[in-house]
């Protein structure tokens, strides 16, 4: 498989934002870990960081009939993103949403996500490990599928 890794806005500042919610690893860190991990699994990954909804909406469009999986943080478009919504119902590629923090800990705004209702599930508050998490979860679906 092919797996695409989105990160949305800010989440270039990891390791520096607010380490206490969202950890020490930086982006970088967290992409190359999770490289190594999917390599292991004989599963290869992309992954791209963008703050502008649109070039993740593009994003998505361009997964078509290149990638299998998404796994998508999309950051503060979480909640506000009917557009990235879309393009995965558009798309319709497996996906799996994953949060560094909890997000149902935090502020009643971070709360929803328009995102939740078209993904295959949602992981979050595990930090980086969400990511991992999420890797384990949409390679064990996809093999599920096939
Ligand atoms: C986040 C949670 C969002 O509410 C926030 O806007 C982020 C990061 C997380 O990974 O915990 O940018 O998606």
């Amino acid at each position: 498989y092919s797996i695409l890794v989105l990160h949305g806005p800010n989440l270039n500042l990891l390791g520096k934002r607010e380490p206490n919610l969202y950890g020490n690893l930086t982006l970088d860190e967290i992409n190359l870990l999770l490289i190594e991990e999917a390599s292991s699994l004989g599963v290869t990954l992309a992954t791209l960081q963008s703050n502008h909804e649109g070039v993740l909406v593009d994003a998505i469009h361009k997964a078509w009939g290149i990638h299998q999986g998404i796994i998508i943080n999309a950051g503060a478009y979480t909640h506000t993103s009917v557009a990235i919504r879309d393009a995965l119902l558009g798309v319709k590629i497996p996906t799996v949403e994953v949060h560094l923090s909890n997000i149902y800990q935090r502020e009643s705004f971070r709360h929803h996500s328009y995102i939740a209702p078209v993904v295959i599930g949602q992981i979050s508050g595990f930090g980086a490990d969400s990511y991992k998490l999420g890797l384990m979860a949409i390679i064990n679906y996809l093999h599920k599928l096939s």
